[in-house]
């Protein structure tokens, strides 16, 4: 499959000729052969859940489908699981905790965890196009991103298993017990390793439940668990609706519960729990500002920008959706980003030129678009490139909204989709209200060529991250967490560890 082929443009001859003008698919863009990635996801026709080391039909008998954005094409059945489900898997996790896994030395946890990352990596291609069908990414996020990173987070975590007399100096530590967690549809595959890795490096067991339009991976995953002889029982995979995610979050053998997803969810959680003994983290919504100042390296902030809220659909919790920019380079800036979304791809997420994929569900194509016509309704100007959409499937162009005000809707509430809102400043501290006045912290970026000035901002911006001349950047290494009703609790690093540990 050639992937770079160009074909002529037909505008050109059509306009040399007095044609009329064919219709544009991408802007001005060179039309390329299309390059769809054709590695076998090897999915199964039907999921049941991952209980005790076996996969186990649903004691409810129900399975709902799981749709590839895509195409509105059905991927397979997912069983649905009850509360007699969820018991079941808190059940075998607390026996493998018991008698195996928190008992384990730690450096003979980690051969599992080792083992887990390279049978992931061996199986890499088939699980991006797997994790790319079923959640509607571009393959060269899942490709390049996702699974790569999902990986590392176990390599990372494997690495701390025989260390862990190095998590809290002068302390030693011990595992909590069992650790229920409900993850979301952005980052199906990374979302699993950032709970389960450190968790296991513990010496936890775990009952997870992934989001309802992207649980494929996570049962593949489990594959990789039966491969790699980890005990029965350590990991429980328990699919469903928020009906099961409740039932995870409210088990009573539940010592620590965490959970990735809306601010609401996390809210009613977090009240039905209030009273008990449950540890807790949560890695909520976001409403990042990216800051632009006007000494930036402005092609460079621009590609950040795009990268910040574009890709990935916008599906980030930590997306730079708030463009700050100094009012003396908006201009520029604002042009510059135009032209640059005008040539993204956006269409088939299978095909290795997408920049932009699918919407991950037509819930939230419907929130997206609820979200931008209240844009337009209040009043800010908003620029789409005139590309042209599937006819199947979930899509949205990307969107950037100019002359925006703090009030503004699209300025305060997490849109979760390619949409960007563009505000400006004058001063350093107007740029630092600004991006502070959010009830969200969960990130933020800052432009600029002056040190000092990334010091000020990393101080006074009140966001677990600040990416400073780049956006977007993860690590295994590195923390990541909120602020405010971004959550709480860290996840990455030693500080995560620390999360899923006693003190003692
Ligand atoms: P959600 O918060 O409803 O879903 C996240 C996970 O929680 C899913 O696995 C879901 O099944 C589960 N869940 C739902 N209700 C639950 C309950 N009562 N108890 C326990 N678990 C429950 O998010 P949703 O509806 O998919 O998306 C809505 C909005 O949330 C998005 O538009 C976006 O703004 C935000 N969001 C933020 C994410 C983040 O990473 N911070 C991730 C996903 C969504
Ligand atoms: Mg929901």
């Amino acid at each position: 499959m050639s992937m770079l082929t160009a074909k002529k443009p037909t505008r050109p001859a059509a306009r040399a000729a007095g044609r009329p003008l064919p219709e544009l698919i991408f802007g001005d863009l060179w039309e390329y052969d299309p390059a769809p990635e054709t590695a076998d996801p090897k999915l199964k026709a039907r999921y049941d859940l991952f209980i005790g080391g076996r996969f186990t039909a649903p004691a409810s008998g129900k399975y709902f489908d799981s749709i590839n954005p895509a195409n509105e094409t059905k991927l397979a059945e997912i069983a649905h699981a009850n509360a007699a489900d969820v018991d079941a898997a808190y059940q075998a996790a607390k026996k493998a905790h018991d008698n195996v896994w928190g008992r384990m030395p730690g450096r003979e946890r980690a051969k599992y965890i080792y083992r887990i990352a390279r049978l992931l990596q061996d199986r890499a291609r088939e699980f991006a196009v797997a994790e790319t069908m079923d959640g509607g990414k571009p393959i060269k996020e899942s490709r390049d991103f996702d699974v790569p990173m999902c990986a590392a987070h176990f390599f990372y975590h494997a690495g701390w298993a025989d260390k862990l007399d190095y998590v809290a100096p002068g302390r030693r530590v011990a595992p909590l017990g069992v650790v229920g967690q409900v993850i979301p549809w952005n980052f199906p595959l990374l979302m699993l390793a950032w709970k389960l890795a450190p968790a296991l490096a513990m010496g936890n067991t775990i009952v997870i439940k992934p989001a309802e339009t992207t649980s494929i991976t996570a049962l593949k995953l489990a594959e990789i668990f039966q491969d790699a002889g980890l005990p029965a029982g350590v990991v429980n995979i328990v699919t469903g609706f928020g009906d099961t995610g409740a039932a995870v979050m409210g088990h009573p053998i539940a010592a620590k519960v965490a959970f990735t997803g809306s601010t609401e969810v996390g809210k009613i959680i977090m009240r039905s729990l209030a009273g008990t003994d449950k540890k807790m983290t949560m890695e909520l919504g976001g409403k990042a500002a990216n800051i632009v100042f006007d000494d930036a390296p402005i092609d460079q902030a621009v590609e950040g920008i795009v990268n910040g809220i574009f890709f990935n659909q916008g599906h980030v919790c930590c997306a730079g959706s708030r463009l700050l920019v100094q009012e003396t380079v908006a201009a520029e800036v604002l042009a510059k980003l135009k032209n640059r979304i005008r040539v993204l791809r956006i269409g088939d997420p299978l095909d290795k030129n997408t920049d932009i994929g699918a919407i991950n569900s037509k819930e939230q194509l419907g929130t997206i678009e609820r979200l931008v016509a209240i844009g337009v309704k209040d009043g800010a100007t908003m620029f789409q490139p005139p590309c042209k959409l599937p006819s199947k499937g979930y899509y949205f162009r990307p969107t950037i909204f100019s002359g925006v005000s703090m009030s503004h809707r699209i300025a305060r509430e997490e849109i979760f989709g390619p949409v960007l809102s563009v505000l400006t400043f004058r001063t350093v501290d107007e740029a630092v209200e600004k991006a502070n006045n959010t009830a969200y912290g969960l990130s933020a970026g800052v432009w600029t060529d002056k040190g000092t000035r990334i010091l000020k901002m990393s101080t006074e911006l009140k966001a677990g991250v600040v990416w400073a001349n780049t956006y977007n950047k993860f690590d295994p290494t590195s923390p990541f967490g909120g602020y405010k009703e971004s959550g709480f609790g860290r996840e990455g690093g030693r500080q995560g560890l620390l999360d899923y540990c006693k003190l003692i």
